[in-house]
């Protein structure tokens, strides 16, 4: 067997229409991400072959073949068609990972709406602000998150729909419909929407610095590069057996946790359950896991568990280890060489850039702590904060900055165009994070250039925290910074000035928290407040809260003049 072209060889003349012409796709025609995901594998002669193997926390497990995506697809965007909801229209997904999740999301896209998964452990308010934002017609979700619906339905005027897809009728309200797509009988032929290229086929919210998570919009055609780099970065082989960690709430799980695979007619693996060093193990074992898709956070818990719980298990069957969210630390990498034989390949993306763009790419030597280099076909440098020109010497830092125009960047975020179009400065797209390269090319990730908190892969933007807390009758103000912790990465710690008449107490923390936390996703959550007398401001009033950051990461604050003067 010759040996796999390399990342020079891949990344001289390279064009996109590598992918477009390997999915069959002519540019101009219709392309749907929810046929090329189940049809086209279909017709390609996999009708039989395994698409999905689930498995829940308690050990449940179902299987789906191409064809059971096809037709099962195929009776979901059937029955969105009969609810009358329109192409273009937002449909939320908000479940755990069950198949339905998995299977509705293709659906969804069939029909032509926009799928909108959400994290099912969001609660009402986290819930509400991202379905009024969106406008979304429909929702599709389980019996268990159903309380979180009912509660915020009536001040959602456009929501239509409420489908539930694990209960009879006999248990809803009238205004819920119940779906099983199991007992619903099978839609062998549904005509697929002719969604073109830039057609919407996915909103995911995001955090940034400033207001509310933002919805950001990916189109039909992200599939094109999603497809290819799932190919040559995850090194998707036609019997490889893929494991993603990702929540489809967020993009991993679903670039890489449905488009990626499917689209490539490889069998995934799916674990509907927390994390649990052992079981993960088992699981591999079991599914006789080839590839994995992990995350930093995961990968440090496991560390903390020890390699002795590796050895109780077969997990020889790993090929290739691929990890994204955070940076992937120096001896992260240097313990999964030495437990699993082979290291975890960092790979650097975000909701925006829809698809992996800087990249330890296989077969490339792997510098441990090292991004690696950009995709072919992704252009990638790290400019002047001052010029926004690229840095000219190696090892300098700058913020790393995209070339614009490749297929899965977002078209745009949710009614916010002015938002998306600040993103850009001198023809560049800026990710906001800060990197070095050193003189090999190699990207050196050196940390966000925002306010922005990393907890474990998730971004929690300050703004949310902070509106949070305003609610609270006691607080009169409050910065929401990043503080460092050792499995996380970072957590979320609030500092909160009081309003007259309240004393700082640990009743008072309590309180706030028990307030907040309704309002919070879990992971947006401080784990620690601190009050203080005042925050750190301009002069015209603007929180610096890297002020507060470098006190929590022990960092030098260096010069404030020009901020404090602002
Ligand atoms: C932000 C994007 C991409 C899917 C999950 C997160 C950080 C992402 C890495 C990495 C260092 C990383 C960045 C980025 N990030 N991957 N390999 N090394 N930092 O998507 O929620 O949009 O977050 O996550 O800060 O901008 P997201």
């Amino acid at each position: 067997m010759s040996a796999p072209p390399s990342y020079e060889q891949l990344s001289a003349n390279f064009s996109w229409s590598v992918a477009e012409r390997q999915l069959g796709y002519r540019p101009g025609a219709p392309i749907n991400i929810g046929w090329m995901c189940s049809d086209r594998i279909c017709q390609l002669g996999m009708s039989r072959k395994l698409a999905l193997l689930w498995e829940d926390y308690q050990g449940n497990q179902k299987r789906f073949t191409y064809d059971d995506l096809r037709t099962l697809s195929n009776t979901v965007a059937h029955f969105l068609t009969l609810q009358e909801i329109l192409p273009g229209e937002r449909v939320c997904l908000f479940m755990d990972r069950v198949p339905d999740l998995y299977i509705g999301f293709l659906g969804i896209l069939k029909m032509g709406a926009v799928a909108q998964p959400l994290f099912s452990a969001f609660g009402d308010e986290s819930l509400f602000v991202r379905l009024a934002d969106a406008k979304t017609s429909a929702i599709i979700t389980q019996k268990k998150h159903l309380y979180k619906v009912r509660k915020i339905r009536s001040q959602l005027p456009d929501l239509r729909h409420v489908v539930v897809v694990d209960a009879d009728q006999a248990s809803l309200q009238p205004d819920e419909i119940a779906f099983q797509m199991e007992k619903t009988p099978r839609i062998e032929f549904f005509a697929v929407y002719p969604t073109t290229a830039e057609s919407p086929s996915v909103l995911h919210y995001t955090s940034g610095t400033t207001g509310l998570p933002k919805g950001a919009q990916h189109v039909h055609y992200s599939i094109v590069s999603q497809y290819l780099t799932a190919k040559w970065v995850l090194d998707l082989r036609p019997d490889d057996i893929y494991w993603c960690n990702a929540d489809p709430g967020w993009v991993t799980g679903t670039s890489y946790g449905i488009i990626g695979p499917w689209a490539n007619g490889v069998t995934q693996a799916v674990l509907d359950s927390g994390f649990n060093a052992g079981h993960w193990y088992e699981f591999i074992e079991k599914y006789r896991v080839t590839v994995w898709y992990s995350a930093p956070t995961a990968i440090r818990l496991l560390m903390k568990e020890g390699a002795e719980i590796v050895r109780k298990h077969d997990v020889s069957s790993l090929r290739h280890l691929a990890s994204v969210g955070e940076p992937l630390n120096h001896e992260a990498v240097l313990w999964s060489e030495e437990v699993f034989g082979k290291p975890f390949h960092d790979t650097f993306w975000q909701t925006e850039t829809g698809c992996i763009v800087i990249t330890n790419f296989p077969g490339m030597p792997v510098k441990p702590g090292s991004m690696g280099k950009p995709f072919p076909g992704i252009i990638a440098t790290v400019l002047d904060p001052k010029t926004y020109e690229p840095v000219d010497h190696p090892g300098v830092a700058g913020l790393i900055a995209l070339r614009p125009g490749w297929p899965s960047q977002i078209r745009g975020y949710w009614n916010n165009q002015a938002g998306f179009q600040a993103r850009f400065k001198n023809g560049w797209y800026l990710c906001g994070d800060r990197a070095s390269i050193d003189p090999d090319g190699y990207f050196w990730f050196m940390g966000r250039d925002d306010d922005v908190i990393n907890t474990g892969g998730h971004l929690v933007g300050p703004f949310e925290v902070e509106s949070a807390l305003l609610g609270c009758p006691a607080v009169a103000e409050s910065a929401a910074v990043a503080k460092p912790d050792p499995i996380n990465m970072e957590v979320v710690k609030a500092y909160v000035t009081l309003k007259r008449g309240f004393q700082a107490s640990d009743d008072l923390e309590l309180e706030i928290m028990n307030h907040i936390r309704k309002r919070l996703s879990p992971l947006a959550m401080p784990q620690e407040i601190e009050f203080v007398d005042a925050l750190p401001k301009t002069r015209s009033g603007k929180i610096v809260r890297r002020v507060l950051r470098c006190k929590e990461f022990h960092e030098p604050v260096g010069d404030l003049s020009t901020i404090m003067d602002d």
